[in-house]
């Protein structure tokens, strides 16, 4: 279905306390291959982040250090569409007609709401419950043809394909949305926890332990690989001994993806070693990728005047290329302007 629509590529995160390597490697860094071939729009979502309780400072603050954290990663302002998702209303509009697209039976088979909402169900925000139709309409309001995530978020994608393809048959425009694609790449796509090999390195994990955020020190990325969960036995020689041993995988996978080399090259390299020895080469790897981004955030964060200006000026953009797609959904849906 997307065949015939142009390439766009859309992303986003949620400006919810600390950026972690997780972010980094799942998402951030697979957006910056794709801005130099695809026209690509990357936004903060902070109306996803209001979907739990929230101190309006705390989300103002997060909202521009997530833009630091992209920038300094270096995604461009000037080649790529960077802006906060609440300064452009066509995310809340067009998730307000998907509202009215998809079904509740979908909705109630979203993975991430049972587990956040967990017995407390019937105590969540509405929002938090239509989350994944907003992540639909951020993604078609600029009819997206690509959307680069972690592997958690492949569910919510799919969702979004499947609104597109009921609102396509339901109006009777076959080829008006595409039907837009995950990509989710690299050899780290589920960063795990650094204190449990088998839950997901998360914001929202009440251990900082479990985590390396972007912008921890070298002493302190030190401190918690050394800290990382482990088991007895020294690094296997085969990649396929590794499905039995998820942390070691994990921290096999996160150096593989900083080295941009195979795991298998990296256990080639450390085969037989003690992981002694391998987080040590592991924390002086991250540290030598890590600290030139935290130190360019530092630097960014200090004006953060000039940060609002990259986000207003984003936002005109993103308002621009919207607003042709949403003047088409409102004769399509037949409301009258
Ligand atoms: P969020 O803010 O939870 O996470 C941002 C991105 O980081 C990825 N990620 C991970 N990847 C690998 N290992 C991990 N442990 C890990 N933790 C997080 C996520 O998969 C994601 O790519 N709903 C989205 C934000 C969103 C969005 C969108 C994304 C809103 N609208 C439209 C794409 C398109 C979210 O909460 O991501």
């Amino acid at each position: 279905m997307s065949g015939s629509h142009e390439p766009l590529v859309f992303s986003g995160m949620q400006p919810t306390g600390n950026l972690h390597l997780g972010n980094y490697l799942g998402a951030i860094r697979n957006w910056l291959k794709l801005q130099q071939q695809y026209r690509c729009v990357y936004c903060v979502v902070d109306m996803h982040a209001i979907t739990v309780d929230h101190d309006p400072k705390a989300l103002a603050q997060a909202t521009r250090e997530v833009t630091a954290a992209y920038i300094a990663s270096g995604i461009d302002p000037k080649t790529s569409i960077i802006f906060n998702q609440s300064q452009v209303a066509a995310h809340a509009e067009l998730a307000w007609i998907f509202n009215c697209v998809a079904r509740v039976g979908w909705l109630n088979r979203m993975t991430q709401f049972k587990e956040k909402a967990g017995k407390n169900r019937e105590a969540m925000s509405v929002g938090l419950y239509t989350y994944p139709v907003l992540m639909a309409a951020d993604i078609l309001a600029y009819r997206a043809t690509h959307v680069p995530v972690g592997d958690d978020q492949k569910q919510h994608v799919e969702l979004a394909r499947d609104i597109a393809q009921k609102f396509n048959n339901d109006f009777g425009v076959p080829d008006f949305f595409p039907a837009p694609e995950p990509i989710i790449t690299g050899p780290a796509t589920r960063v795990m926890s650094l204190r449990d090999g088998t839950a997901k390195m998360s914001k929202s994990d009440p251990s900082d332990n479990s985590r390396i955020n972007l912008t921890d020190d070298a002493d302190t990325i030190a401190q918690k690989f050394k800290r990382a969960k482990t088991d007895p036995h020294p690094l296997p020689e085969a990649e396929e001994e590794l499905a039995a041993r998820p942390e070691a995988d994990n921290l096999i996978s996160i150096y593989a993806a900083f080295a941009e080399k195979a795991k298998q090259a990296v256990l080639d390299e450390f085969k037989g070693a003690q992981f002694s020895t391998f987080k040590g080469a592991l924390s002086e790897l991250v540290v030598a990728k890590l600290s030139p981004i935290a130190s360019e955030m530092r630097r960014l964060l200090a004006d953060p005047a000039e940060i609002d200006r990259i986000l207003r000026d984003g936002a005109e953009k993103a308002r621009a290329t919207a607003a042709p797609v949403m003047a088409e959904v409102r004769r399509v849906v037949g409301f009258v302007s």
